[in-house]
């Protein structure tokens, strides 16, 4: 079986310690749990509002973390500076709007292609495996071709919002964009909204080596722990493609 890896997204553990001005909860202690109960990565989000994860949450992470970094970040040229400082082993770009809730959509690749470029350069220079978030949207992956970048994640939120015909249309059209993405030389991901319940269907999908995940293990911990939350969904990606690839 291919291999499924689980990146934790640890934002929003910084999200409760931000809404009381805190030290507590912190996300650098919640990325080592997460690593030592098997998360394969880490994703954080630095936006431009610094709502979450702040500057020095990256600085302390970086140096500890036992698992590679995905630093998700907006295209611009401060973040990309911040980037190409840091080195992280992993990038993803994403769309970012000051007034989303969280990140709304994939990012407008053809419709920004020369500052997506010119950021995958500059961060390939430095180092780091870019990705870009995108919507299953085959216009887009032209697009993402030229810019470089040699990974895509798809963004799932269409997919976790929505049931019945509707989610099975959107699936169906995650898996084409997965094969066809794959066949141009992609490594494909995929993320956000997906939970224990909703994972399985994406999971299956032979082309998704990687999967990251964020608000619904960290709200689920808050009841079971961080350590059970990354087991269940684990559980969760296993069995769904244990039973689809074999
Ligand atoms: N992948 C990307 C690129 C994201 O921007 C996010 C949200 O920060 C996620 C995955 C995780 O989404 P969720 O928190 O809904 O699991």
């Amino acid at each position: 079986m291919r291999p499924l890896r689980l990146g934790v997204n640890v934002d929003h553990i910084a999200t409760v310690r931000q809404a009381r001005g805190t030290a507590y909860p912190d996300p650098v202690e919640g990325a080592l749990l997460a690593a030592a109960s098997g998360a394969d990565s880490i994703t954080i989000h630095l936006r431009e509002d610094r709502r979450h994860i702040q500057d020095h949450d990256l600085a302390r992470l970086t140096p500890v973390c036992p698992v590679p970094i995905n630093l998700e970040m907006a295209v611009t040229p401060a973040m990309v500076d911040i980037a190409v400082a840091v080195r992280p082993k992993y990038v993803c770009l994403v769309p970012e709007r000051r007034e989303e809730r969280t990140t709304e959509g994939g990012l407008d690749v053809a419709g920004n292609l020369p500052a997506v470029r010119e950021a995958c350069e500059r961060l390939a220079a430095a180092g780091s495996i870019v990705a870009l978030f995108i919507a299953a949207d085959p216009q887009q992956l032209a697009a993402a071709k030229a810019s470089g970048a040699p990974q895509l994640e798809i963004h799932t939120g269409h997919y976790a919002d929505t049931s019945g015909a509707e989610q099975a249309t959107e699936l169906a059209r995650i898996a084409a964009f997965a094969r066809d993405a794959e066949a141009m030389g992609f490594e494909v991901h995929a993320g956000h909204g997906l939970n224990a319940c909703n994972v399985g269907p994406i999971a299956a999908i032979p082309e998704i080596v990687e999967l990251n995940i964020g608000h619904a293990i960290i709200a689920r911990s808050l009841f079971i722990g961080l350590p059970a939350a990354i087991a269940e969904i684990r559980q969760a990606m296993t069995v769904a493609r244990r039973a689809a690839l074999g």
